[in-house]
């Protein structure tokens, strides 16, 4: 029996010990995302900052590239962790998983000494394979690439392998199908051909097809697993809106594709799949927010993690708002005409990574820390509670200042540059110039600064809340049908 506040992870099986080891590793790249989006940030204020030793190319490229290898291996470690529970027996090939955990954390590694030290290359097919591959969000260079096929299909091995062999439940099937788009799609973006819009149209199938159709069904099963274990609600019951959310976000998602394809270069009947079918995505992103909040009202807010409880509901409002307020608001070709690339895609970009993605992996972070501890109590009136409470308010401050701040530069964008300008080179660089974009970029700077306050003081909660506690977590049973 592992003693109560004290890190032996005795309480742990297999699946989720190595989950630990994925989480840490995103907590590190988390702080590495917010590091290098605050060079990036202050070089908005003063460009010569930095200039030639960390240009604002090379700053970007790893922050928004840290933002997506940590979620990645937070959603790995919450897949990790809910694994055995969910399908009843020990991970199927955990000696493998942890072999590949290692090779995968020693090239994200090799990754990004490359970008800061080398950062780029002459325009050959060796600098695509060495150095970077010059797409956005996912450069890393080939030989990378195909590491993370290989890794991603260890990973796949592992998850489909012991649901197969234990309980596939439903929320396992869906999970298991819905990796299989996954890592597929990524081959999409393994592509090369020197004409930009075919570059950007299968970029495209990586990046939204990613995160408007496989991350937000994956962290539909995430989120339906962390309402059943934190407040015992009834798995046919998040079952069903799994399966509801799924065809809706994927009945709008893929089409959705198209509101990428209106200015590449593309065929104009995009302008109507792409307006028509992104304008349904929020639709079931209204839904999980009534899922959600509706199980936590049917459960008067009583659940055995306080903190995970309330990032799981942060999701819920912070999805609706960045993915889909945030994205509705420039998805028509009308609208989007004006706002496309300015600094109002930035604040949407944001609002909607933090809000759907960021939130949930903190979740599981903290049902992790619970049980590292020895299954420590985690409810109200938890000692040093107050950790926790500042950092998700911080984090929240934070963001929404740098969001609103961006919204306003990007809108004086749209008038000065585009509507008034007519988008011509001059226009461009009059509007970079004009008072409110200044002025939104120091805002957004103040932003970042309590966002990495609160980063701070997260870092701090995970390493310490629940050592002073001596109670044991409060024990939630899955509802019995009777009572639902
Ligand atoms: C959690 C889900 C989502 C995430 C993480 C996300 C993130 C992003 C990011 C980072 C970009 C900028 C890409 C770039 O660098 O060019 C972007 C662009 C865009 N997103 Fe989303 N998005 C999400 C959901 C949505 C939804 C639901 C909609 C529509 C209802 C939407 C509409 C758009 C549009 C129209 C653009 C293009 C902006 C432009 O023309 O510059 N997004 N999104
Ligand atoms: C300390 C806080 C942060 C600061 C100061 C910051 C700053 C920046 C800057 C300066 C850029 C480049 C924008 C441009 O090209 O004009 C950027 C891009 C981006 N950041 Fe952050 N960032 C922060 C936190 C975050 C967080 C927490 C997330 C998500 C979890 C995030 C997601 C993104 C994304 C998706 C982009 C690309 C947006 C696009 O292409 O439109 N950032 N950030
Ligand atoms: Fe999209």
């Amino acid at each position: 029996m592992a003693a109560i506040g004290i890190s032996t992870g005795a309480t742990m099986n297999g699946g989720q010990k190595l989950a630990m080891k994925y989480f840490t590793v995103a907590i590190a790249l988390f702080g590495a995302q917010v590091l290098f989006g605050m060079l990036a940030g202050l070089q908005y204020l003063y460009p010569d900052f930095l200039f030639g030793i960390l240009d604002f190319s090379v700053n970007r490229m790893l922050h928004i590239n840290a933002m997506v290898v940590w979620l990645l291996f937070g959603f790995i470690g919450s897949v990790y962790w809910m694994l055995e529970d969910e399908s009843g027996i020990p991970v199927v090939g955990l000696g493998l998983g942890n072999l590949i955990f290692w090779i995968f954390t020693l090239a994200v590694v090799v990754v990004v000494l490359v970008y800061l030290l080398v950062q780029i290359g002459p325009g050959e097919q060796s600098s695509i394979w060495l150095i970077n591959e010059g797409r956005e969000y996912i450069e890393a260079p080939r030989w990378a690439d195909i590491g993370i096929v290989v890794c991603v299909l260890a990973f796949f091995y592992n998850v489909a392998g012991t649901f197969a062999k234990g309980k596939f439940t439903n929320i396992g099937g869906v999970l298991v199908m819905d990796l299989i788009a996954l890592a597929g799609l990524y081959l999409a973006g393994m592509y090369y051909t020197p004409n930009i819009s075919m570059d950007q149209h299968w970029w495209w199938w990586v990046i939204h097809l990613w995160v408007e159709a496989t991350w937000e069904v994956l962290v539909g099963c995430l989120m339906a697993y962390g309402l059943i274990k934190t407040m015992g609600v009834r798995r046919k019951i998040v079952e069903t809106w799994l399966y509801i959310e799924v065809a809706l976000m994927f009945g709008s998602g893929i089409l959705g594709l198209g509101h990428h394809y209106f200015w590449i270069g593309t065929p104009e009947y995009w302008f109507t799949i792409g307006g028509f079918f992104s304008a349904l995505e929020p639709v079931p992103l209204v839904a999980m927010v009534v899922h959600a909040v509706f199980d936590a009202g049917h459960h008067k807010m009583k659940s055995s993690n306080n903190p995970a409880l309330a990032w799981i509901i942060a999701q819920a409002f912070g999805n609706f708002f960045g993915a889909g307020v945030w994205g509705f608001m420039h998805t028509l070709p009308q609208i989007n005409l004006y706002t496309h690339g300015t600094q109002w895609t930035a604040s949407h970009g944001h609002l909607a990574f933090f809000g759907a993605y960021a939130t949930m992996v903190i979740a599981f972070l903290y049902m992790a820390i619970q049980k590292w501890r020895g299954d420590v109590y985690m409810s109200g009136n938890l000692v040093g509670a107050w950790k926790w409470k500042w950092a998700i308010f911080l984090l929240h401050a934070g963001m929404i200042m740098m969001v609103m701040a961006l919204l306003i530069s990007g809108y004086e964008q749209s008038q000065i540059e585009r509507a008034i300008g007519g988008s011509t080179w001059m226009a461009y660089f009059e509007a970079q110039g004009h008072r409110w974009f200044v002025q939104g970029m120091f805002w957004r700077q103040i932003g970042g600064w309590v966002f990495t306050a609160g980063f701070v003081l997260l870092a701090w909660d995970l390493m310490t809340i629940g050592k002073r506690e001596t109670r044991r977590a409060v024990a939630v049973v899955e509802e019995s049908a009777a009572t639902a």
